[in-house]
C-alpha cells in the first residue's frame, strides 16, 4: 500500500508502558478527510477528543512478518478549524508473549523488543478543491501515555491523571512492505451486559456474576476522587465452594487496574481483552462492599460478521446448549479463531479451526473472517509445505500435526461449500497442494503418515480423548491412523478443488488411492471409537459400514460401562473421542443407520456428554467433557478451559443431520440445497433456520402422534428427503408427515 507518511516511535525505550502520539492541525472548509492507520501493536486514535470507528485492538492479529492491515477511517464529521489527533499504540499481539513455555524464535523476539510505531496519513480535500497530506513525520510528538501497562495476557493499567509530557519523535525504518488494505471483518462491541447478581463469597470476596462466559472487556463509571482505583480480577468459574476461582489462567494475569481523576469518569481496557463470566471486585472506592452494581458494563467484542443460524428444539437443555455453541463462537472469534479467550493461549490452533469451521459457517456468515485468516495461513506456510499449529504463527516448529495442518485443505473447502467462493479455492489450491506434499515428504512409508519426529516431540493425536491413558492429554487412537486417514482426506479435497478448478490432479488421484490401499494395509482393525470415526467417515475404510457398525457397539459398550441398566427404552450411549474424533462422531451414525444412537449421545445428559456441562450452568462450552465434576471439583487446572469451542461443532449435525439442511457439492454456497432430516422421538419438535445468500431456508419437524411432522422452506430448488423417501421441491414452503406422505 502506497502511505506517504513514515513511521513514528518514540524517543526512547517504552518497556510495557504504551506511548501516545500527537499532532495539532487547522482544517477549515472540509469537504471530506479520510485518514489511513496502523501500528505496530494495537492503537487507538482520537480527533479532538472522539474516537475514530470503534474497531477494537485495531490493526488485528495477522502475519506481521509479511502482512499488517491498514485501516481506512472517514473522519470529516470529526474535524473542526483547529484540531488534534491523537493515538495511542498499546503491546497488542505483535509486542506480547505467547505462552510462556513456547519457544520463542528469534524473529519473534526481535518484533517483540520492537517499538510501538505509529504510521498514519489523513487526507484532506477542501470545499474550494484544495487537498493537504497530514502524515506522521518529525513534526508530531509523543508522550508516555496514561496506559501504563498493557499486553494481551496480563491486562491493562491506566492512569487517568496522569500528566503528559510532549517531546518530538523519532522517524523509524518500519515495515513499508507489509502494508495491506483491511482484510478481515473489523472487532467491534457487540453487546452490553449489565451485571446480573452481586455474589458475596464464603472467602468474603465480592464478585459481579455478569450471567454469561465471554470474551471482552468491563466499563466502569463512577464518581470518585483522584488517585483512588477501581482493581478487578476475572474468572469463568466459581470454585466447589464457591469461591472466585481462576487457577486455569495459569499464566495469564489479567490485571484490571484503573486509576481515577476527580470527579465523574468512566473507563474501559483498549488494548487488552478478558475471557469471563465473574469478576471480583479487589479494589473500588468506598470500598467493593459499598459498589453500585450498576457501574459496570461487560462489553462483549468479537469480529462483526453477521448471525445466520438459528436452533431451537422443545428441550431448554439442548437450546441453552445452542447458545452455548454459538457465544463460544462470539468468544473465540475476535479477529482470528482462537482455542480459547481467557488463558495464555488465545492462539490461532489450526486443529481447532478445522474442527469449527462447519458450525462457524452456519451459525454465522464467517467467509470474510476466513478468508483473511486463510491469507495468513498460507502466509506461514513454510517452503517445503509445512502448516504450522498455530496461525498467526509465533513459533518455529519443525513439524505440525495430523489434525492441525490439515486446516489449510479443510477450512477453505469447507468455506467454499457455505458460499460458493471459487477464487477463495483459486487462491487456496497451491496451499492445499503443497500441505500434501509435504506429508507426501515426511511420510517413511509410501502412504501412511508415519513420521519421525524431533526428540521429545510428539503429535497432538485424538486431544483431549477420554481413551486417553491416566496423566495423557492424548487419547488413544494411533497417530499414524489419524495422520493418514487425514492425509487421505486432504488428498481427496484437494483433487476436488482441482477438477473444480480445471487443474490436472491425476497424480493426486492416484496417490489418493496408493494412501487408501497402504491404509488399508496397516490398520485392518480399529481400537477406539475415533479410529472408527475417521474409518468411516473419510472413507478409507473397505468397508464404511462395518466400521460404523463397530463404532454403534463401542458406543453401546461404552455406555453400558459408565451407566447401569435402567431399563429405559432407549441403552445408555457414551462417547469417549477427543477434538478428532467428536466433529464427525453423529455424521458417522447417521448416515450409517444409527441415528436414534446418535440421538442418544446428543441428548445424554450424564458425563460424558454435551449436555452435561448445561447441567453444570455452563454457558459455554468447555475444553474437557468433565471440566468441573459434579462435585465442583476442577478435572485440572493446566488444560481446564471453558470457554472452548471445539466440541460446540456438533451444532454442525444439528443443523445438517438433525435438521437435514446440507449443501450441495455441485451446488455451492446453498444454490441448490438438500434437506433429509432425522427426526428423534424423544425430542418434541426441532427447528432449524438459516440465512443463505439466496434466501431463507427453515427446517422444522414436531412430534405427531405415532410420527413427526416437517415443514420445509426453500429459497432454491431442492432435494427433500423425509424417511427415505425423495422428492424434488421448487421454492416455497412444503409440509410431510412421517409416512412419506405429501400433506
Ligand atoms: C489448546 C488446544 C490446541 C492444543 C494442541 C492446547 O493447549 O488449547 O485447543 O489445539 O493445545 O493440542
Amino acid at each position: 500500500m502506497d502511505l506517504k507518511a513514515k513511521w513514528i516511535i518514540p524517543g526512547r525505550e517504552m518497556g510495557d508502558t504504551s506511548p501516545v502520539y500527537r499532532v495539532g492541525f487547522a482544517a477549515d472548509t472540509v469537504k471530506s478527510a479520510v485518514l489511513r492507520i496502523t501500528a505496530l501493536g494495537v492503537y487507538e486514535a482520537r480527533i479532538n477528543g472522539t474516537r475514530v470507528g470503534d474497531f477494537f485492538m485495531a490493526p488485528g492479529f495477522t502475519s506481521y512478518r509479511k502482512r499488517l492491515q491498514v485501516q481506512e477511517y472517514d473522519v470529516t464529521r470529526l474535524l473542526s478549524d483547529e484540531n488534534e489527533l491523537t493515538v495511542t499504540v498499546g503491546k497488542g499481539w505483535y509486542h506480547s508473549r505467547f505462552l510462556a513455555l513456547w519457544e520463542v524464535p528469534q524473529w519473534r523476539a526481535d518484533m517483540m523488543a520492537s517499538p510501538m510505531a505509529l504510521i498514519a496519513q489523513l487526507d484532506i480535500e477542501y470545499a474550494d478543491g484544495r487537498r493537504s497530506v497530514i502524515g506522521t513525520d518529525g513534526s508530531w510528538e509523543w508522550s508516555e501515555s496514561r496506559v501504563r501497562f498493557s499486553d494481551l495476557y496480563d491486562g491493562e493499567i491506566y492512569d487517568a491523571g496522569f500528566e503528559h509530557s510532549w517531546q518530538p519523535v523519532e522517524i523509524y525504518d518500519g515495515p513499508d512492505e507489509i502494508l495491506i488494505p483491511q482484510q478481515g471483518e473489523e472487532v467491534r462491541p457487540q453487546e452490553h451486559l449489565a451485571v446480573k447478581s452481586v455474589i458475596h463469597t464464603p472467602k468474603g470476596e465480592t464478585v459481579l456474576d455478569f450471567g454469561q462466559n465471554m470474551a471482552g472487556v468491563v466499563a466502569v463509571s463512577l464518581c470518585a476522587h483522584a488517585g483512588d482505583t477501581v482493581e478487578l480480577s476475572f474468572g469463568e468459574t466459581l470454585d466447589a465452594e464457591g469461591n472466585f476461582y481462576n487457577a486455569n489462567y495459569r499464566s495469564a494475569k489479567c490485571i484490571y487496574k484503573y486509576i481515577c481523576r476527580e470527579g465523574e469518569q468512566s473507563w474501559e481496557p483498549r488494548h487488552t481483552f478478558y475471557g469471563f463470566r465473574y469478576v471480583r471486585v479487589d479494589a473500588f472506592p468506598g470500598g467493593a462492599d459499598a459498589l453500585d452494581p450498576g457501574c459496570f458494563t461487560a462489553v462483549v467484542m468479537h469480529s462483526d460478521m453477521k448471525r445466520t443460524g438459528w436452533l431451537e428444539s422443545s428441550d431448554p437443555l439442548l437450546n441453552r446448549f445452542f447458545e452455548n455453541v454459538l457465544w463460544g463462537q462470539k468468544s473465540n472469534f475476535l479477529d482470528i479463531p482462537t482455542d480459547c479467550p481467557q488463558r495464555d493461549e488465545r492462539a490461532g490452533w489450526t486443529g481447532d479451526a478445522q474442527v469449527f469451521v462447519r458450525t462457524a459457517c452456519l451459525n454465522y456468515d464467517a467467509e470474510r473472517f476466513f478468508t483473511k485468516w486463510l491469507a495468513d495461513l498460507r502466509s506461514d506456510q513454510r517452503a517445503n509445505g509445512l502448516v504450522p499449529s498455530v496461525v498467526p504463527d509465533v513459533r518455529d516448529r519443525l513439524y505440525s500435526s495430523p489434525a492441525w495442518g490439515d486446516a489449510a485443505a479443510i477450512v477453505p473447502w469447507q468455506v467454499y461449500l457455505a458460499y460458493g467462493n471459487r477464487q477463495l479455492l483459486a487462491d487456496s489450491f497451491d496451499s492445499m497442494r503443497r500441505w500434501v506434499d509435504y506429508i507426501t515428504s515426511v511420510t517413511k512409508v509410501p502412504g501412511l503418515w508415519r513420521d519421525e519426529l524431533p526428540e521429545g516431540k510428539r503429535h497432538y493425536g485424538d486431544w483431549l480423548g477420554l481413551d486417553a491413558p491416566y496423566g495423557s492429554y492424548k487419547g488413544s487412537s494411533r497417530d499414524d491412523f489419524i495422520g493418514t486417514a487425514f492425509y487421505a482426506h486432504d488428498t481427496s479435497l484437494l483433487v476436488k478443488t482441482g477438477q473444480i478448478l480445471g487443474r490436472d490432479v491425476t497424480d493426486y488421484e492416484k496417490l489418493h488411492g496408493e494412501i487408501i490401499d497402504a491404509f488399508q494395509k496397516a490398520f485392518p482393525v480399529y481400537n477406539t471409537q475415533t479410529e472408527c470415526v475417521l474409518a468411516a467417515h473419510f472413507k478409507v475404510a473397505p468397508d464404511p459400514d462395518a466400521a460404523a457398525a463397530q463404532l454403534a457397539r463401542m458406543v453401546l459398550d461404552a455406555g453400558a460401562a459408565m451407566t447401569p441398566d435402567t431399563g429405559q427404552a432407549y441403552p445408555a450411549a457414551a462417547l469417549t473421542t477427543g477434538f478428532v474424533g467428536t466433529p464427525y462422531l453423529l455424521h458417522v451414525l447417521s448416515d450409517h443407520g444409527f441415528g436414534e444412537l446418535a440421538w442418544s449421545l446428543l441428548l445424554r445428559r450424564k458425563y460424558p456428554s454435551w449436555l452435561y456441562s448445561v447441567t453444570q450452568g455452563a454457558t459455554t462450552v468447555w475444553e474437557h467433557w468433565d471440566g468441573m465434576k459434579p462435585d465442583g471439583q476442577m478435572w485440572s487446572t493446566d488444560m481446564n478451559s471453558f470457554n472452548h469451542y471445539a466440541y460446540g461443532s456438533v451444532a454442525d449435525w444439528v443443523y445438517t443431520k438433525a435438521a437435514g439442511i446440507q449443501t450441495v457439492e455441485d451446488h455451492p454456497g446453498y444454490e441448490r440445497v438438500r434437506i433429509a432430516p432425522v427426526p428423534d422421538a424423544r425430542l418434541g419438535s426441532l427447528s432449524a433456520r438459516l440465512l443463505t445468500r439466496r434466501g431463507e431456508i427453515v427446517s422444522s419437524w414436531r412430534r405427531d402422534g405415532e410420527g413427526f411432522a416437517f415443514e420445509i422452506t426453500t429459497p432454491v430448488q431442492a432435494e427433500i428427503v423425509i424417511d427415505g423417501e425423495k422428492y424434488a421441491a421448487g421454492p416455497g414452503t412444503h409440509r410431510f408427515s412421517c409416512g412419506s406422505k405429501r400433506i
